[in-house]
């Protein structure tokens, strides 16, 4: 049995592509792991809090050193690191926002991007990269959505897309690098270029899931 960690950025509801796919990947992902376990967490609607100084001031002081106060700075933090190393697989739903991820979702990545939790600093063993992953043995599937088109390698937004290769390189540094990404293109035209890119998308989702 498996841990699921189902999570949203998108701030819209149903009309949110990157939210509908990863329902749709969600459920059929039970129809063939149905002993597998699911937690939902949408930080569209429910967004978490961006970093402050006494988060800061208490993540970078050791764990039996906090007081009451910093360690009340941490608690949402601790709560969303704790799910995120709990779970075996992640399905995050991202949307693109000026090029990259929604502050939203960067919001997330600054509390779980956790010091002695998700990473350690050892630059005796790699002066050059001395940012040591933690987190081991994990799956993500991103469901990316935008509005515009042509983001894939020879495309014409192509070397615009920094959502991509940004979750790659912060996620790695966790330790999680097996990450499938899935994109919803062309919101912003609409009609059959949007509906090709959906069913490609939700085509891309049934081999992964079957998989
Ligand atoms: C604030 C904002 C910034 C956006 N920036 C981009 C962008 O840089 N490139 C792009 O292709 N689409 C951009 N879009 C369009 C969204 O990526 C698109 O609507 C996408 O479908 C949103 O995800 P969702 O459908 O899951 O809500 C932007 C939309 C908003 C609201």
């Amino acid at each position: 049995m498996a841990y699921v960690l189902h999570l949203d950025a998108s701030p819209r509801g149903e009309r949110s592509h990157s939210r509908r796919m990863t329902r749709a990947f969600v459920e059929r992902w039970k129809q063939f792991h149905s002993g597998d376990r699911v937690t939902y967490r949408d930080i569209g609607r429910n967004p978490v809090p961006h970093v402050t100084e006494a988060w800061i001031a208490a993540a970078f002081t050791p764990a039996e050193q906090r007081t009451p106060e910093l360690k009340q700075a941490l608690r949402i933090s601790d709560e969303l690191v704790d799910e995120f190393l709990a779970a075996d697989i992640y399905v995050m739903g991202i949307p693109m926002y000026n090029w990259t991820v929604s502050s939203g979702f960067k919001a997330y990545i600054d509390n779980i991007v956790r010091i002695n939790r998700t990473w350690a600093y050892i630059p005796e063993e790699n002066p050059e990269f001395p940012y040591k992953p933690l987190v081991h043995g994990k799956r993500m599937f991103v469901i990316s959505a935008r509005g515009d088109g042509g983001f894939a390698p020879g495309g014409r937004n192509a070397q615009r897309d920094f959502l991509t290769p940004y979750i790659k390189e912060v996620f790695s540094m966790l330790g999680v690098t097996d990450i499938t990404f899935v994109h919803v293109e062309n919101d912003e035209y609409g009609g059959q270029k949007l509906a090709d890119s959906i069913a490609t998308a939700q085509s891309q989702i049934a081999q992964l899931v079957a998989a």
